[in-house]
């Protein structure tokens, strides 16, 4: 039996214990006598337009959903606290970092290609966006499980969700996208051998570590700054599904992450995350064999050890799902003094593209909802020169001067040093740079000879050929086969095996290409 009841079983009847029967009223507070009957003309109608409790009923039905997230539409969230338990000062002065100081913050865990209503236990990255409100405003780190991306250029972003979502005209995943964008952009192994590891299908949102992938910029109160990638450990130990179970789990269960965590938190099993960086040097930097700011690599834990930063962990359920969870909105873009952005071209990209799709998602004042508010930290007051827009549900600043700089005691800077970004010294052609061979199969080599052991790698293989093995044209197949050939003879000669096809010809010699930036 897959599943066991939980705390998520009971939700309305633990509300019915709690709860009073109130009396119902209308959107606009009126009280109703009645609710189950329209006003009609006689017993057979017709309707009245004079039955505006019906009305506004039904309008307001009419409009009760907002379109869903174009990507990671299907997730799950909590509320818990970050607690700064070492000292960071010497790299970076955010003050969530200042030991002792604890954040309250939300997570949203997620599958990324499948709809809202999809199942949870597919193979997929898992999303793991955190905000936390602390005292400088909102930091939103919107990671993933994997430390690592498909693409390294934000331009390919929407043709690769393109080629994971479904076909234009059956409106069926398609593993002939899928595989055809692969062969076409060999850039992208790295990840897919990491998707297609034991690690591509998490068993529930609590068992997997999180990561920023890219690359950040830390600044400490002398106004030095050093590289870091965030890697977020989970407490609870990794543990995967099994690719059979994970099938059968999806019919059965569809909403087995979410359970999973609403009932671990609900039962008191707060689950929790050990927060770490890797700290890398400007001269590091230069002097790696690869670009660092390159999301389709990783830093090595041997030369760049982790330190750590804090403790992450979920105690608290959201009281309203839609309220709390559909309308939270994270962007890569907020970040409190002290972090920042790194030129990583992919998160640039996004550091647009999340506030866009809000102010259209969630709407111009997407911030003034409560679980997005900075204002939910008693210590931020937000005071700024933009008023008005759809839905200005708050203070919209009162009377405060409407213009900067004025002679009237608006808002202005203060402090200047603290709360400056770090200065950047950038220069170089404005061109599109190619950086499609920028070696591809270095480290995917050390992940399919090292990071993998013998079961790893089996298991590898047969995931691949269970998925590649259902595109249609066999051409796709072979190309896919010759990139894998490059990362290891072995494993393009065992793919080949599986797959009944000739054993390919590799398609790149490039094993390690110098890529100062
Ligand atoms: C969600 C764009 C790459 C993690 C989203 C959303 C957009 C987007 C438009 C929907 C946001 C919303 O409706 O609130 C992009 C673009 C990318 C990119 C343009 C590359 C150029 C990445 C990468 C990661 C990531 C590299 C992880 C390292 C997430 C997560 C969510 C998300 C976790 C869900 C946030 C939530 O739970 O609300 N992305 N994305 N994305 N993305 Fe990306």
């Amino acid at each position: 039996d897959l599943k066991e009841d939980g705390p998520s079983d009971n939700q309305i009847l633990d509300y019915k214990k709690s709860h009073k029967t109130e009396q119902l009223t209308t959107g606009y507070g009126r009280p109703l006598g009645e609710r189950s009957t329209v006003v009609t003309v006689g017993p057979r109608g017709p309707l009245l337009l004079s039955d505006f409790p019906y009305i506004e009923d039904v309008q307001r039905f009419d409009r009760e959903r907002i379109p869903e997230r174009v990507v990671h539409a299907k997730g799950g969230g909590a509320f818990g606290v970050f607690e700064a338990t070492d000292d960071l000062s010497d790299i970076c002065k955010a003050k969530v970092f200042k030991k002792g100081t604890k954040t309250r913050l939300l997570v949203r865990f997620s599958t990324v290609a499948g709809e809202s209503g999809s199942a949870d236990t597919v193979r997929d990255p898992r999303g793991f966006a955190i905000k936390m409100y602390t005292d400088e405003g909102i930091w939103d780190l919107v990671g993933n499980n994997t430390p690592i991306f498909f693409v390294r250029d934000p331009f390919l972003f929407q043709m690769f969700i393109h080629s994971q979502k479904r076909n234009p005209q059956t409106h069926l995943k398609d593993p002939n996208m899928v595989w055809d964008f692969f062969a076409n952009h060999p850039m992208a192994t790295h990840q897919f051998m990491f998707l297609y590891s034991d690690r591509g299908v998490p068993d529930g949102f609590r068992h997997m570590h999180g990561y920023s992938s890219h690359t950040f910029k830390m600044v400490n109160d002398k106004n030095e700054f050093v590289w870091v990638k965030f890697h977020i450990r989970t407490d609870q130990g990794i543990k995967n599904i099994d690719p059979t179970k994970a099938k059968i789990l999806a019919g059965e269960q569809p909403d087995y992450a979410l359970a999973d965590l609403y009932n671990a938190i609900a039962k008191k099993e707060y689950p929790s995350w050990t927060f770490y960086i890797q700290v890398v040097t400007q001269e590091q930097a230069q002097n790696l064999p690869f670009n660092p700011f390159d999301l389709t690599k990783v830093f090595s834990q041997k030369e760049f050890p982790l330190r750590r930063i804090g403790k992450m962990t979920l105690n608290e359920n959201a009281e309203n799902y839609f309220a709390q969870i559909e309308q939270a909105a994270f962007s890569p873009a907020h970040m409190p003094p002290g972090i920042e952005a790194s030129p990583d071209k992919m998160l640039q990209g996004r550091l647009f593209s999340y506030a866009d799709t809000h102010l259209h998602r969630v709407g111009t004042n997407h911030l003034l909802i409560p679980v997005n508010n900075p204002e939910t930290n008693k210590n931020v007051k937000v005071c700024t020169y933009q008023r008005d827009g759809t839905m200005q549900a708050c203070h919209n600043q009162g009377g405060a001067p409407t213009y900067y700089r004025n002679s009237f005691n608006g808002p202005d800077v203060t402090n200047r040093d603290k709360h400056i970004e770090h200065a950047t010294l950038e220069s170089g052609l404005a061109a599109r740079h190619e950086a499609s061979e920028d070696d591809n199969f270095t480290q995917p080599r050390v992940f399919y000879q090292k990071v993998l052991d013998d079961r790893g790698r089996a298991h590898l293989i047969d995931n691949i050929v269970d998925h590649l093995q259902q595109c249609t044209d066999k051409d796709i197949i072979r190309r896919v086969v010759a990139v894998f050939a490059n990362v290891d003879d072995d494993f393009g000669r065992r793919l080949a095996e599986k797959l009944n096809i000739d054993v390919p010809k590799k398609t790149s010699t490039a094993t390690n290409v110098k890529s100062k930036y």
